[in-house]
Protein backbone atom coordinates (compact mmCIF):
# COMPACT_ATOMS: atom_id res chain seq x y z
CA UNK A 1 0.00 0.00 0.00
CA UNK A 2 2.87 2.25 1.11
CA UNK A 3 4.51 1.64 -2.76
CA UNK A 4 1.40 2.10 -4.12
CA UNK A 5 0.30 5.63 -2.92
CA UNK A 6 4.05 6.76 -3.34
CA UNK A 7 3.75 5.99 -7.21
CA UNK A 8 0.21 7.55 -7.42
CA UNK A 9 1.35 10.72 -5.29
CA UNK A 10 4.43 10.64 -7.89
CA UNK A 11 2.32 10.13 -11.23
CA UNK A 12 -1.45 10.43 -10.56
CA UNK A 13 -0.70 13.48 -8.05
CA UNK A 14 -4.88 14.36 -8.26
CA UNK A 15 -6.21 10.89 -7.66
CA UNK A 16 -7.26 9.98 -3.87
CA UNK A 17 -4.60 7.17 -2.16
CA UNK A 18 -5.67 3.69 -1.64
CA UNK A 19 -6.99 3.05 1.72
CA UNK A 20 -5.97 -0.76 3.30
CA UNK A 21 -9.92 -2.42 2.62
CA UNK A 22 -9.81 -5.22 0.94
CA UNK A 23 -7.00 -4.92 -1.13
CA UNK A 24 -5.74 -8.53 -0.78
CA UNK A 25 -9.22 -9.70 -2.22
CA UNK A 26 -8.64 -6.71 -4.93
CA UNK A 27 -5.06 -8.28 -5.85
CA UNK A 28 -5.91 -11.87 -5.63
CA UNK A 29 -9.82 -12.57 -6.68
CA UNK A 30 -10.30 -13.09 -10.31
CA UNK A 31 -13.16 -14.61 -12.67
CA UNK A 32 -13.46 -18.14 -12.47
CA UNK A 33 -11.13 -19.05 -14.96
CA UNK A 34 -8.60 -16.66 -14.32
CA UNK A 35 -5.56 -16.64 -12.54
CA UNK A 36 -3.43 -13.35 -11.57
CA UNK A 37 0.28 -14.36 -10.54
CA UNK A 38 1.67 -11.71 -8.15
CA UNK A 39 5.94 -10.94 -7.40
CA UNK A 40 7.05 -7.95 -5.23
CA UNK A 41 10.69 -7.17 -5.24
CA UNK A 42 12.01 -6.94 -1.42
CA UNK A 43 15.38 -5.96 -0.09
CA UNK A 44 17.43 -8.89 -0.46
CA UNK A 45 19.81 -8.31 2.49
CA UNK A 46 16.94 -8.16 5.07
CA UNK A 47 14.97 -11.71 5.85
CA UNK A 48 12.35 -12.31 3.52
CA UNK A 49 8.91 -10.59 4.46
CA UNK A 50 10.98 -8.25 6.82
CA UNK A 51 11.99 -5.60 4.21
CA UNK A 52 9.49 -3.11 2.44
CA UNK A 53 8.28 -4.12 -1.14
CA UNK A 54 9.47 -1.44 -3.38
CA UNK A 55 8.29 -2.97 -6.52
CA UNK A 56 5.20 -5.08 -7.70
CA UNK A 57 4.50 -7.21 -11.31
CA UNK A 58 1.56 -9.48 -11.63
CA UNK A 59 0.39 -11.01 -14.73
CA UNK A 60 -3.58 -11.60 -15.30
CA UNK A 61 -4.21 -14.66 -17.29
CA UNK A 62 -7.44 -14.25 -19.08
CA UNK A 63 -8.61 -15.65 -22.08
CA UNK A 64 -6.02 -15.90 -24.45
CA UNK A 65 -3.91 -13.33 -23.19
CA UNK A 66 -2.11 -11.96 -20.14
CA UNK A 67 -2.39 -8.38 -18.68
CA UNK A 68 0.31 -7.03 -17.08
CA UNK A 69 0.36 -4.17 -14.25
CA UNK A 70 3.94 -2.80 -13.09
CA UNK A 71 5.16 -0.10 -10.40
CA UNK A 72 7.74 1.01 -9.29
CA UNK A 73 8.71 3.00 -5.99
CA UNK A 74 9.33 6.28 -7.47
CA UNK A 75 13.02 6.31 -5.85
CA UNK A 76 14.18 3.42 -7.36
CA UNK A 77 13.39 4.34 -11.22
CA UNK A 78 15.78 3.82 -13.85
CA UNK A 79 17.75 0.81 -12.10
CA UNK A 80 16.27 -1.53 -14.13
CA UNK A 81 13.80 -3.11 -11.92
CA UNK A 82 10.97 -2.06 -14.00
CA UNK A 83 12.60 -4.35 -16.91
CA UNK A 84 13.37 -7.05 -14.52
CA UNK A 85 9.83 -7.51 -13.17
CA UNK A 86 8.57 -7.26 -16.58
CA UNK A 87 10.94 -10.16 -17.54
CA UNK A 88 10.02 -12.30 -14.71
CA UNK A 89 6.16 -12.37 -15.72
CA UNK A 90 6.62 -12.38 -19.60
CA UNK A 91 8.74 -15.75 -19.11
CA UNK A 92 6.03 -16.55 -16.74
CA UNK A 93 3.53 -16.17 -19.82
CA UNK A 94 5.73 -17.79 -22.59
CA UNK A 95 5.57 -20.87 -20.47
CA UNK A 96 1.79 -20.79 -19.94
CA UNK A 97 1.45 -20.95 -23.56
CA UNK A 98 0.48 -17.25 -23.65
CA UNK A 99 1.41 -15.76 -27.28
CA UNK A 100 0.48 -11.75 -26.42
CA UNK A 101 0.62 -9.31 -23.76
CA UNK A 102 -1.49 -6.21 -23.18
CA UNK A 103 -0.79 -3.22 -20.55
CA UNK A 104 -2.68 -0.18 -19.72
CA UNK A 105 -0.46 2.98 -19.62
CA UNK A 106 -1.43 6.19 -18.30
CA UNK A 107 -0.24 8.99 -20.50
CA UNK A 108 1.90 11.54 -19.15
CA UNK A 109 3.77 9.20 -17.07
CA UNK A 110 7.02 7.56 -17.28
CA UNK A 111 5.14 4.60 -18.37
CA UNK A 112 4.94 5.81 -21.54
CA UNK A 113 8.69 5.75 -22.35
CA UNK A 114 9.02 2.47 -20.21
CA UNK A 115 7.01 0.02 -22.88
CA UNK A 116 8.15 1.91 -25.74
CA UNK A 117 11.86 1.07 -24.72
CA UNK A 118 10.63 -2.69 -24.23
CA UNK A 119 9.26 -2.59 -28.04
CA UNK A 120 5.55 -2.67 -26.72
CA UNK A 121 2.80 -0.94 -29.60
CA UNK A 122 -0.05 1.74 -28.65
CA UNK A 123 -3.41 -0.14 -29.61
CA UNK A 124 -6.05 2.20 -28.41
CA UNK A 125 -6.71 4.86 -26.94
CA UNK A 126 -9.21 6.08 -24.80
CA UNK A 127 -9.86 9.77 -22.49
CA UNK A 128 -10.50 9.95 -18.74
CA UNK A 129 -12.86 12.28 -17.16
CA UNK A 130 -13.38 13.08 -13.97
CA UNK A 131 -16.92 14.69 -12.19
CA UNK A 132 -16.82 16.24 -9.40
CA UNK A 133 -19.92 15.84 -7.38
CA UNK A 134 -19.58 19.44 -5.61
CA UNK A 135 -19.37 21.37 -8.80
CA UNK A 136 -22.96 19.56 -9.97
CA UNK A 137 -25.96 21.86 -11.88
CA UNK A 138 -28.30 18.94 -9.72
CA UNK A 139 -31.11 21.34 -11.04
CA UNK A 140 -30.26 20.59 -14.31
CA UNK A 141 -29.82 17.07 -13.88
CA UNK A 142 -32.83 16.70 -12.60
CA UNK A 143 -34.67 17.97 -15.73
CA UNK A 144 -32.23 15.40 -17.57
CA UNK A 145 -33.75 12.21 -15.36
CA UNK A 146 -36.61 13.09 -16.40
CA UNK A 147 -36.39 13.73 -19.77
CA UNK A 148 -37.02 9.66 -21.06
CA UNK A 149 -39.48 9.75 -23.69
CA UNK A 150 -42.64 7.97 -22.40
CA UNK A 151 -42.65 3.79 -22.89
CA UNK A 152 -39.70 3.47 -21.32
CA UNK A 153 -38.77 2.99 -17.39
CA UNK A 154 -36.06 4.07 -14.94
CA UNK A 155 -34.94 1.32 -12.14
CA UNK A 156 -32.16 1.73 -9.83
CA UNK A 157 -30.56 -1.34 -8.65
CA UNK A 158 -27.57 -1.31 -6.06
CA UNK A 159 -25.75 -4.36 -5.80
CA UNK A 160 -26.64 -6.10 -8.87
CA UNK A 161 -29.44 -6.38 -11.68
CA UNK A 162 -32.65 -8.39 -10.32
CA UNK A 163 -32.04 -12.42 -10.96
CA UNK A 164 -35.39 -12.05 -13.77
CA UNK A 165 -33.65 -9.64 -15.69
CA UNK A 166 -30.05 -11.01 -15.87
CA UNK A 167 -30.81 -12.31 -19.54
CA UNK A 168 -32.33 -9.26 -20.73
CA UNK A 169 -29.24 -7.39 -19.41
CA UNK A 170 -26.75 -10.01 -20.84
CA UNK A 171 -28.42 -9.49 -24.07
CA UNK A 172 -28.17 -5.39 -24.24
CA UNK A 173 -24.49 -5.52 -23.55
CA UNK A 174 -23.90 -8.62 -26.16
CA UNK A 175 -25.14 -5.89 -28.77
CA UNK A 176 -22.78 -3.76 -27.88
CA UNK A 177 -20.49 -5.70 -28.10
CA UNK A 178 -20.17 -5.62 -31.60
CA UNK A 179 -20.26 -1.50 -31.52
CA UNK A 180 -16.93 -1.86 -29.71
CA UNK A 181 -13.37 -1.89 -31.05
CA UNK A 182 -11.58 -2.02 -27.53
CA UNK A 183 -8.50 -4.63 -27.27
CA UNK A 184 -10.81 -6.10 -24.49
CA UNK A 185 -8.59 -6.31 -21.64
CA UNK A 186 -11.79 -6.26 -19.47
CA UNK A 187 -13.87 -8.07 -21.73
CA UNK A 188 -17.75 -7.91 -21.50
CA UNK A 189 -19.81 -10.15 -19.59
CA UNK A 190 -22.25 -10.53 -22.24
CA UNK A 191 -23.82 -14.08 -21.35
CA UNK A 192 -26.48 -14.64 -17.94
CA UNK A 193 -24.33 -16.80 -16.33
CA UNK A 194 -20.63 -14.85 -17.05
CA UNK A 195 -22.33 -11.79 -15.90
CA UNK A 196 -23.11 -13.24 -12.65
CA UNK A 197 -19.74 -14.52 -12.23
CA UNK A 198 -18.48 -11.04 -12.95
CA UNK A 199 -21.14 -9.52 -10.78
CA UNK A 200 -19.88 -11.61 -7.79
CA UNK A 201 -16.15 -11.33 -8.40
CA UNK A 202 -16.55 -7.69 -8.46
CA UNK A 203 -18.07 -8.28 -4.82
CA UNK A 204 -15.74 -10.20 -3.55
CA UNK A 205 -13.25 -7.86 -4.88
CA UNK A 206 -14.46 -5.20 -2.85
CA UNK A 207 -16.07 -3.19 -5.80
CA UNK A 208 -20.10 -2.61 -5.18
CA UNK A 209 -22.04 -2.38 -8.70
CA UNK A 210 -24.56 0.07 -8.92
CA UNK A 211 -26.93 -0.47 -11.72
CA UNK A 212 -29.56 1.96 -13.55
CA UNK A 213 -31.46 0.78 -15.89
CA UNK A 214 -33.76 2.08 -18.85
CA UNK A 215 -36.50 -0.49 -19.55
CA UNK A 216 -38.55 -0.85 -22.78
CA UNK A 217 -42.12 -1.11 -21.23
CA UNK A 218 -43.59 -2.75 -24.25
CA UNK A 219 -41.04 -5.36 -24.65
CA UNK A 220 -39.36 -5.78 -20.89
CA UNK A 221 -36.33 -5.53 -22.84
CA UNK A 222 -33.19 -3.33 -20.99
CA UNK A 223 -32.60 -0.30 -23.50
CA UNK A 224 -30.08 0.64 -21.44
CA UNK A 225 -27.45 0.58 -18.45
CA UNK A 226 -25.18 2.12 -17.09
CA UNK A 227 -23.17 1.03 -14.10
CA UNK A 228 -20.41 2.67 -11.66
CA UNK A 229 -18.63 0.63 -9.20
CA UNK A 230 -17.55 2.83 -6.00
CA UNK A 231 -14.34 0.40 -4.66
CA UNK A 232 -13.63 0.29 -0.95
CA UNK A 233 -9.84 0.64 -1.85
CA UNK A 234 -10.63 4.49 -2.35
CA UNK A 235 -14.74 4.93 -1.48
CA UNK A 236 -14.68 8.71 -2.42
CA UNK A 237 -13.81 8.13 -6.21
CA UNK A 238 -15.88 5.69 -7.98
CA UNK A 239 -15.24 4.00 -11.41
CA UNK A 240 -18.01 4.61 -14.39
CA UNK A 241 -18.31 0.87 -15.84
CA UNK A 242 -20.36 0.28 -19.30
CA UNK A 243 -22.95 2.24 -20.36
CA UNK A 244 -25.16 1.15 -23.33
CA UNK A 245 -28.19 2.50 -25.02
CA UNK A 246 -29.51 -0.73 -27.26
CA UNK A 247 -29.11 0.61 -31.08
CA UNK A 248 -32.73 0.32 -31.55
CA UNK A 249 -33.41 2.84 -28.53
CA UNK A 250 -31.42 5.69 -29.25
CA UNK A 251 -32.90 8.94 -29.61
CA UNK A 252 -35.15 8.92 -26.55
CA UNK A 253 -33.28 10.65 -23.83
CA UNK A 254 -32.22 7.31 -22.18
CA UNK A 255 -28.30 8.33 -22.04
CA UNK A 256 -28.94 11.16 -20.30
CA UNK A 257 -31.91 9.87 -17.79
CA UNK A 258 -29.91 6.54 -16.53
CA UNK A 259 -26.76 8.84 -16.15
CA UNK A 260 -28.23 11.93 -13.86
CA UNK A 261 -30.29 9.17 -12.11
CA UNK A 262 -27.36 7.55 -11.60
CA UNK A 263 -26.19 10.32 -9.51
CA UNK A 264 -28.70 11.09 -7.44
CA UNK A 265 -28.84 7.48 -6.07
CA UNK A 266 -25.05 7.96 -5.73
CA UNK A 267 -25.43 11.17 -3.62
CA UNK A 268 -27.66 9.42 -0.94
CA UNK A 269 -26.21 5.79 -1.05
CA UNK A 270 -22.55 7.23 -0.56
CA UNK A 271 -22.54 9.90 1.36
CA UNK A 272 -18.31 9.56 1.08
CA UNK A 273 -17.81 10.12 -2.57
CA UNK A 274 -16.46 12.78 -4.11
CA UNK A 275 -15.82 12.07 -7.95
CA UNK A 276 -16.82 9.64 -10.83
CA UNK A 277 -14.07 8.96 -13.36
CA UNK A 278 -14.80 7.49 -16.79
CA UNK A 279 -13.31 6.27 -19.96
CA UNK A 280 -14.58 6.84 -23.72
CA UNK A 281 -13.06 6.34 -26.96
CA UNK A 282 -12.23 9.76 -28.55
CA UNK A 283 -14.57 8.71 -31.78
CA UNK A 284 -17.46 7.76 -29.41
CA UNK A 285 -18.60 11.82 -30.07
CA UNK A 286 -22.29 11.24 -28.69
CA UNK A 287 -21.07 10.20 -24.85
CA UNK A 288 -18.51 12.28 -25.02
CA UNK A 289 -21.12 15.41 -25.56
CA UNK A 290 -23.88 13.59 -23.15
CA UNK A 291 -20.52 13.04 -20.41
CA UNK A 292 -19.27 16.82 -20.78
CA UNK A 293 -23.03 18.14 -20.16
CA UNK A 294 -23.23 16.20 -16.85
CA UNK A 295 -20.66 17.82 -15.89
CA UNK A 296 -17.31 15.29 -16.75
CA UNK A 297 -13.78 17.15 -17.20
CA UNK A 298 -11.56 15.65 -19.49
CA UNK A 299 -8.26 14.61 -17.52
CA UNK A 300 -5.81 12.67 -19.57
CA UNK A 301 -4.98 9.57 -21.99
CA UNK A 302 -5.50 6.38 -20.97
CA UNK A 303 -3.55 3.77 -23.91
CA UNK A 304 -3.97 -0.06 -24.39
CA UNK A 305 -0.44 -1.35 -25.57
CA UNK A 306 0.29 -4.69 -26.65
CA UNK A 307 3.31 -7.14 -27.40
CA UNK A 308 4.31 -10.24 -28.78
CA UNK A 309 5.39 -12.80 -25.82
CA UNK A 310 7.84 -14.56 -27.21
CA UNK A 311 9.43 -11.36 -28.90
CA UNK A 312 9.19 -9.61 -25.35
CA UNK A 313 10.89 -12.44 -24.13
CA UNK A 314 13.76 -12.11 -26.28
CA UNK A 315 14.06 -8.61 -25.88
CA UNK A 316 14.29 -8.75 -22.02
CA UNK A 317 16.85 -11.93 -22.43
CA UNK A 318 19.96 -11.05 -20.28
CA UNK A 319 22.71 -9.66 -22.70
CA UNK A 320 26.33 -10.04 -21.18
C1 LIG B 1 6.99 2.43 -15.58
C2 LIG B 1 7.85 1.97 -14.40
C3 LIG B 1 7.38 0.57 -13.95
C4 LIG B 1 9.33 1.90 -14.84
O1 LIG B 1 10.11 1.37 -13.78
P1 LIG B 1 11.71 1.58 -13.74
O2 LIG B 1 12.26 0.62 -12.74
O3 LIG B 1 12.04 3.01 -13.56
O4 LIG B 1 12.13 1.15 -15.24
P2 LIG B 1 13.59 0.71 -15.75
O5 LIG B 1 14.65 1.35 -14.91
O6 LIG B 1 13.61 -0.78 -15.86
O7 LIG B 1 13.59 1.37 -17.19
C5 LIG B 1 13.82 0.62 -18.38
C6 LIG B 1 13.82 1.57 -19.56
O8 LIG B 1 12.52 2.13 -19.75
C7 LIG B 1 12.63 3.47 -20.27
N1 LIG B 1 12.12 4.42 -19.30
C8 LIG B 1 11.81 4.21 -17.98
N2 LIG B 1 11.36 5.35 -17.42
C9 LIG B 1 11.36 6.29 -18.38
C10 LIG B 1 11.02 7.67 -18.42
N3 LIG B 1 10.62 8.32 -17.31
N4 LIG B 1 11.11 8.32 -19.59
C11 LIG B 1 11.56 7.71 -20.70
N5 LIG B 1 11.92 6.40 -20.74
C12 LIG B 1 11.83 5.71 -19.59
C13 LIG B 1 14.14 3.71 -20.47
O9 LIG B 1 14.49 3.29 -21.78
C14 LIG B 1 14.73 2.77 -19.44
O10 LIG B 1 16.06 2.41 -19.73
P3 LIG B 1 17.28 3.42 -19.29
O11 LIG B 1 17.03 3.80 -17.86
O12 LIG B 1 18.51 2.57 -19.46
O13 LIG B 1 17.21 4.58 -20.21
C15 LIG B 1 7.74 2.99 -13.22
O14 LIG B 1 8.01 4.29 -13.71
C16 LIG B 1 6.37 3.00 -12.55
O15 LIG B 1 6.13 2.26 -11.59
N6 LIG B 1 5.45 3.80 -13.04
C17 LIG B 1 4.07 3.85 -12.55
C18 LIG B 1 3.27 2.70 -13.11
C19 LIG B 1 1.82 3.02 -13.12
O16 LIG B 1 1.41 3.86 -13.85
N7 LIG B 1 1.03 2.33 -12.28
C20 LIG B 1 -0.39 2.37 -12.30
C21 LIG B 1 -1.06 3.55 -11.69
S1 LIG B 1 -0.51 4.08 -10.16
Amino acid sequence: METYNAVLAADLPDDPPWQEAQVREYLAETMPGERRISWVAEDDRLPEGESKVFGHVSILLCGDIGVLEVLVHPKLRRRGLGEQLVGVAARRAYLEGFSSIGVEVIGSTAAIGFWESLGFEREYVETRSVLTLSKLDWEALAKMAAGISPGYRVEYHPGSPPSDLLEAYAQAKLEAQSDDDDLELTPRSADPQRLKDSLDTLHRRGLKPYIVLAIHEASGAVAGLTEVVVPAQHPERADQYDTIVVRSHRGYGIDRAIKARMLFELRTAEPGLLEVQTWNAQHNESMLKVNAELGFQPDRDWFEYGADVAQLVQTLEPTD
